[in-house]
């Protein structure tokens, strides 16, 4: 396979189903695409990848006549089309599955279907369920004609608008960043779907946040960073590391593993703690576990198996119904009468709904936690002179780029928020950091920067409890970890020691 690393090509390959070229939109004086150049094979899988902002999306919905750009233009077998609006691109054969579907809850998956094609194939409803129980079965999409879309997971609804999609006439299929929705598992059950698609002459493009999920199935990557196209390469030449140099124009580490660790005395203990109140989320059920200075001890798990649960017993919001929790805080830095919460930092899993207040500034935000104590507070009045030194050298240290300390925190983007939040739980050394997904939905930067602060504090003799869904964030940073599962934790695992398909079964209760 040619290993060229095709920055401009020239012209497009003789198989481009679809080819763009010059793409170019602003919005105001920011310039979401700028004269970017793509191209789509025949029967390829063809991954778009950058940062957040970096112009996926924009690129996607100019495609599928969502947004027309000012410059540009795009065809389809060579032929240059018009695209005004999405019925453009769906008579062109281009189909789109958005990150959220557009799918009607109370029809069956047939139904769904039918309202997306023309009457002459919906006013006959069993002979189209008949070729749709042929085509699923024949792709291993396994979704039933007759279900309905309310009662299937997330991840066969993504299915549901695949199929519509395809049935529709799609050639092309668009996906802006499916595995965002989905499981392991799941993942797993898509990239067979995808792959069998490719089979039968379907191509695809689609977005991902995590270079190995696109890596594992894409044929060709191609890069965006701040609205440029960087260069294509093919899958098989690249790697993750490479990849995310061209993202953020620099190398980043983000999978290299921590180094061996002395871990201390235990700052934090569960013993045999079990719950009954838990809302949206599995009840622990018999969970015990200590957590160590010195170490990031991971808990993994699948959402809805105990994790949310979890952060909240370790940060006290869950009434326990058995067992208990202890925190060792080393006797010099407790406080008397509100011991855990100054021995103790919190990264929560939202930083909006708890890790903010979004409607007030950087400045309020960065000082929540210290304003009542000196030097930012003598005898009750706020040091404003004070505070905005503080949170001048929280900027400073903790990276965070903002227009100014009086920014309203929702004009933050994510990245900066999360830096802001951890400047304020962890500036003054907490003895536990209890981190819950600390870099979900944050770009490759963000997350190489989050690990770092992660790490750094670890190696100062920090305990880390650290809660993640990303399977790789959990190998990457913990020293040791447990998978939890319907409330229940597994066997402790070191991840040199961890075997990746039985933590993934593990995950799913499939070995218990
Ligand atoms: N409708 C819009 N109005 C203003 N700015 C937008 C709009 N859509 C996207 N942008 C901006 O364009 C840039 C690219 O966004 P997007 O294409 O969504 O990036 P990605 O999908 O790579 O994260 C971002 O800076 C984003 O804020
Ligand atoms: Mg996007």
């Amino acid at each position: 396979m040619p290993g060229h690393q095709s920055d401009i090509p020239s012209e497009p390959a003789k198989s481009a189903v679809l080819h763009a070229e010059g793409i170019t939109k602003a919005y105001g004086s920011l310039l979401a695409c700028s004269d970017v150049d793509f191209d789509l094979r025949a029967g390829e899988v063809h991954a778009l990848l950058g940062e957040n902002g970096a112009g996926k999306s924009t690129l996607m919905k100019i495609l599928y006549g969502l947004v027309r750009p000012d410059r540009g233009t795009v065809s389809v077998h060579g032929q240059p089309i018009r695209l005004r609006s999405p019925r453009d691109a769906k008579a062109a054969g281009i189909g789109m599955v958005s990150q959220h579907f557009e799918l009607v809850d109370n029809l069956t998956v047939c139904e769904n279907v039918a309202l997306g094609i023309g009457w002459w194939r919906s006013s006959r409803l069993s002979r189209l369920a008949s070729e749709l129980a042929d085509f699923s079965s024949r792709h291993s999409l396994e979704v039933s004609p007759h279900a309905r879309v309310r009662d299937l997971p997330i991840g066969l609804q993504q299915r549901v608008e695949i199929v519509k999609a395809l049935f529709g006439g799609a050639e092309i299929l668009i996906m802006d960043e499916p595995t965002a929705v989905l499981s392991p598992v799941e993942w797993t059950g898509l990239q067979q779907v995808i792959r069998s698609l490719v089979n039968d002459g379907k191509s695809i493009v689609f977005t991902d946040h995590k270079l190995h999920e696109a890596l594992a199935v894409a044929d060709r990557c191609t890069v965006l960073r701040r609205g440029r196209k960087i260069g294509t390469v093919d899958a098989s030449d690249a790697d993750e590391k490479t990849i995310a140099r061209m993202m953020v124009g620099r190398d980043v580490s983000l999978l290299s593993r921590n180094t061996p660790n002395t871990p201390g005395d235990a700052v934090l203990e569960l013993r045999s703690v079990s719950t009954a109140s838990a809302l949206h989320d599995a009840n622990l059920d018999d969970v015990s576990f200590s957590v160590h200075r010195g170490e990031v001890f991971g808990v993994a798990g699948v959402e809805g198996n105990g994790q949310s649960t979890l952060a909240d017993v370790l940060t006290g919001l869950v009434v326990l119904t058995e067992g208990e929790v202890l925190h060792y805080a080393s006797p010099e830095t407790s406080v008397p009468g509100d011991e855990k919460r100054s021995a103790t930092g919190l990264i929560p899993a939202d930083r909006h709904a708890i890790g903010s207040a979004v409607d007030r500034s950087l400045r309020d935000n960065l000082m929540y936690r210290d304003f009542a104590a000196a030097p930012l507070s003598k005898r009750g009045w706020l040091q404003f002179g004070a505070i905005d030194q503080h949170c001048m050298r929280l900027c400073e240290r903790f990276d965070i780029r903002a227009p100014g300390m009086h920014a309203a925190f929702s004009d933050l983007s994510g990245g900066n928020q999360q830096k802001a939040v951890i400047a304020r739980e962890m500036h003054n050394s907490p003895e536990l950091l209890v981190a819950v997904h600390p870099t979900r939905g944050l770009d490759v930067g963000a997350i190489e920067f989050v690990y770092e602060v992660i790490r750094t504090f670890r190696d100062a003799g920090g305990a880390v409890a650290l809660i993640s869904e990303e399977l790789d964030e959990i190998l990457a940073l913990s020293d040791r970890f447990v998978v939890l599962f319907k409330g229940r934790p597994s066997e402790v695992i070191r991840p040199d020691e961890a075997d990746f398909t039985d933590i993934g079964l593990k995950m799913t209760g499939a070995s218990a």
